[in-house]
């Protein structure tokens, strides 16, 4: 049980006791969603200092289950993998593109090729929208995913129990390490076998490929909360030799082909890269280059992002439009949060295109249904988005408020209901609540009354 709110026992009642005890268990057993890795976000380390009300406990237990779900995977390490990169050094980040197929019928082998033979020798051809399910062998984006989901997650477990050092905030520094640092284990800070095309004309990362590390914007979230809670576990020893590593990575991202492909395209990639390369800079103490970054990601590439309806033309093209709207979507809340963190007096969540915000674009999304491109299986990636919207720009006619409650998803529950209540949805929501229990429903009530804030 997380630890993060301040009611005090003596105060309650023998029969609220009684209730307390009942909630508790009943929270435990049923408060929890399902694992989900959303796209990307950003967490103000201020944040995660709480205090959190009652209501948030069914979320704060969803990050702590969360946390331990990721613990059960880790640590992680590009050394891990059953390939190698071409390079032949095991410290090399790979991911290979996900569209390719080998054609191995004109390179005139008597015998069947081994898999290794295969992806040097045939061509490989493009099929788009079927994965080549072979993109699971090298499984380094995977691993980096729960990585990030590990490190944020676990660095709030361990900000709920505000203590200088607990088992997440050691989790936190193992995964770290694990990952970054140890020289046995550690990545080389490039990508240059990320999303690679393989065969006889590839072998080389490609500029899609620097999308696999957007999620930095998650570590880096722990890692602040880590320093903003001063946890005894993240040693400056630990946290000079990762900043030295940020600067090493940031030097390839601002110089190497790839990444510089990716941060001239003007759809999703373009965002997620304003996302990693803030995050690092916001890691090293880079403040101004992070501001300098984000103002220009929002007075240019932004702009040319949303139509004044809310659409966006470069994600509805795509083949899965819903997903992509809202990963596009994500990546700027993600941008925008980066950009209100080092630079608060900025009102990036106002700049328009067409007269149309982040807000505008949440608008249009929720008036597409995603069953309509086969896509009711990324429905969740809206909520946040939504979520996020409301608590930014408020919710007076309580349309948010209605569409979360209505969608059947328990977002109260949700890991991104601790970052994205809003005050708002919160008296909008009073009494009401995603369990269906009376029992649950009448402890709850008394539960509030008793503690008032709690
Ligand atoms: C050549 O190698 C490929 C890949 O292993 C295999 O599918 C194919 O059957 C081989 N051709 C011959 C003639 O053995
Ligand atoms: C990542 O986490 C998911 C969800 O728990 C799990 O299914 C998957 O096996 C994990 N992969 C790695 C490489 O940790
Ligand atoms: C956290 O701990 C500090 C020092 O132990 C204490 O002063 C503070 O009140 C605690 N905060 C909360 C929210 O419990
Ligand atoms: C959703 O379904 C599509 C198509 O079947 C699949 O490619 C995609 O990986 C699925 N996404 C998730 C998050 O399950
Ligand atoms: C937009 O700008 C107005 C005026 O400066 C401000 O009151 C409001 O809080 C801003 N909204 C957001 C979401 O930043």
């Amino acid at each position: 049980m997380v630890s993060g709110n301040a009611c005090s026992l003596p105060t309650m009642s023998a029969t609220f006791l009684a209730a307390f005890m009942t909630f508790s268990v009943f929270s435990l057993a049923t408060a929890t969603n399902p694992f989900i890795t959303y796209p990307n976000d950003f967490v103000d380390p201020q944040v995660a200092l709480g205090p959190f009300g009652s209501s948030l406990q069914g979320a704060q237990d969803t990050v702590v289950a969360w946390a331990e779900e990721m613990n059960s995977h880790g640590p992680w390490s590009v050394t891990f993998k059953p390939v190698v990169a071409p390079s032949g050094d095991k410290h090399d980040y790979m991911s290979w593109a996900p569209y390719q197929w080998p054609d191995c019928s004109k390179v005139g082998n008597k015998t069947a090729l081994s898999p290794a033979q295969m992806r040097k020798t045939c061509p490989y051809v493009f099929r788009d929208g079927e994965v080549n399910p072979d993109r699971n062998i090298p499984d380094d984006f995977q691993s980096f995913f729960n990585l990030s989901d590990a490190v944020l997650y676990n660095a709030l477990a361990f900000s709920f129990q505000n203590q200088s050092s607990t088992v997440y905030s050691q989790n936190v520094v193992k995964f770290v390490k694990t990952w970054f640092l140890d020289s046995d284990t550690k990545m080389n800070p490039n990508l240059n076998f990320a999303q690679m095309n393989l065969g006889p004309s590839g072998q080389s990362g490609t500029f899609t490929g620097v999308l696999d590390l957007r999620m930095l914007a998650k570590i880096a979230s722990g890692v602040l909360i880590l320093r903003k809670r001063a946890s005894s576990d993240w040693t400056k020893d630990v946290d000079s030799q990762f900043v030295s590593w940020c600067r090493q990575y940031i030097t390839w991202l601002q110089t190497a082909p790839p990444a510089k492909q990716a941060a001239a395209a003007t759809n999703n990639h373009g965002t997620f890269y304003v996302n990693q390369l803030m995050s690092l800079m916001v890691l090293v103490g880079d403040n101004a280059g992070a501001t300098t970054l984000g103002r220009k990601y929002f007075g240019g590439l932004f702009k040319t992002q949303i139509a004044a309806n809310g659409e966006q033309p470069m994600e509805a093209s795509r083949s899965r439009p819903f997903h992509y709207r809202n990963f596009n979507i994500a990546g700027m809340i993600t941008n925008a949060r980066l950009l209100k963190y080092v630079d608060p007096t900025s009102n990036d969540w106002n700049t328009t295109s067409n007269g149309a915000t982040i807000q505008t674009a949440v608008d249009f999304v929720m008036t597409v249904n995603p069953a309509k491109t086969q896509e009711t299986n990324v429905t969740v990636e809206i909520y946040p988005n939504v979520a996020a919207v409301a608590a930014t720009y408020g919710d007076p006619s309580g349309k948010y408020s209605k569409f979360l409650s209505s969608s059947g998803f328990p977002y109260m529950d949700d890991a991104f209901w601790v970052w994205d209540h809003p005050k708002t949805l919160a008296s909008a929501n009073a009494g009401a609540n995603t369990h269906s229990n009376a029992a649950f429903l009448a402890v709850k009530a008394g539960w509030q009354s008793l503690f008032g804030v709690c």
